[in-house]
């Protein structure tokens, strides 16, 4: 499937959605941004995949940014618009039942790096350069990228790539927490398709549970975090794959399991 910005490959249960403008370096401009949405919508409605891979085309650039061409004539309400656009793609990502993975082929800076951030997961290229440099365009990160990175690496370490507009290496990145793994470039997709495969192959109702639980408990103080934490493990003893993977277990065979 195609759209006119994105690109969209199914395999073994895994969709790889691929932003497709790289002599833009794959920056989002508004129409991506609203393509990405609905297309994250509806392979979240569909039981087509069960893993999602996003990924930038070319080997130069994951995403660049949110694209500078269009807000070099942007006022303040138009750009508080586009903020909250691009939110909607961002909370998508993140309600969306199915892991969502960046697989980041390069640069993912500004929007990009955030786009990355409100992924479940971040594998990336050995050459990939990650960073927040609104500064050096006289603006600040938009898309949520003063919320996330510090809730990914920390107050301090982020106000530093914020302040600095620093580019960093995919190792740095590594090392930070920004990202979970670092490949040689050529087997960037194979690493980022092994691993939803693993995703893939657990029992899918819990593994919604998980991101539910960690996404939504991480903005709750402790006391509210952990009841929401037992609910939903209460609501994992109604599903047939907890009786399918504790009764697999002393019957000592793999289980099959039914997503649901
Ligand atoms: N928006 C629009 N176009 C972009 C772009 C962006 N974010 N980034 C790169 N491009 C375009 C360039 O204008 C250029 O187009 P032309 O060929 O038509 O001139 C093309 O992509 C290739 O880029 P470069 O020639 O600049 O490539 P390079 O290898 O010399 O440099 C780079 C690569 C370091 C990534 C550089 O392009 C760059 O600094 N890009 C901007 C990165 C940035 O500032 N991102 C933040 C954007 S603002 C934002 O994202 C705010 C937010 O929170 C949403």
């Amino acid at each position: 499937m195609t759209t006119s910005n994105i690109l969209i490959e199914y395999r073994d249960q895994v969709a790889c959605v691929t932003i497709n403008r790289p002599d833009a370096l794959n920056a989002l401009n508004q129409a991506t941004v609203a393509e990405l949405t609905s297309t994250l919508r509806t392979l979240g409605a569909s039981s087509e995949a069960k893993v999602i891979i996003l990924t930038g085309q070319g080997e130069k650039a994951f995403c660049a940014g949110g694209d500078i061409t269009f807000m070099r004539n942007l006022g303040p309400a138009g750009a508080r618009e586009v903020a909250l656009t691009a939110d909607e793609l961002f909370r998508t990502i993140e309600e969306s039942p199915r892991v969502v993975i960046a697989a980041i082929n390069g640069y993912a800076l500004g929007g990009g790096c955030e786009l990355a951030m409100a992924c479940d997961l971040r594998v990336a290229a050995e050459g990939a350069q990650l960073g927040q440099p609104e500064i050096n365009l006289g603006i600040i990160p938009g898309w949520g990228g003063t919320q996330r990175l510090p809730r990914l690496i920390g107050i301090s370490r982020a106000k530093k790539l914020i302040f600095t507009g620093e580019r960093i290496s995919a190792q740095q990145a590594l090392e930070l927490g920004l990202i979970d793994q670092v490949v040689p470039a050529a087997d960037l997709l194979e690493a980022a398709h092994a691993l939803a495969q693993t995703i893939a192959a657990k029992p899918q109702t819990a593994i919604r549970m998980i991101k539910q639980a960690i996404n939504q408990g991480v903005q709750m103080d402790l006391d509210k975090a952990v009841r929401f934490e037992a609910e939903l493990f209460g609501m994992c003893f109604a599903t047939k794959d907890k009786q399918e993977g504790i009764d697999a277990f002393f019957e000592k065979r793999q289980p099959q399991w039914q997503d649901c």
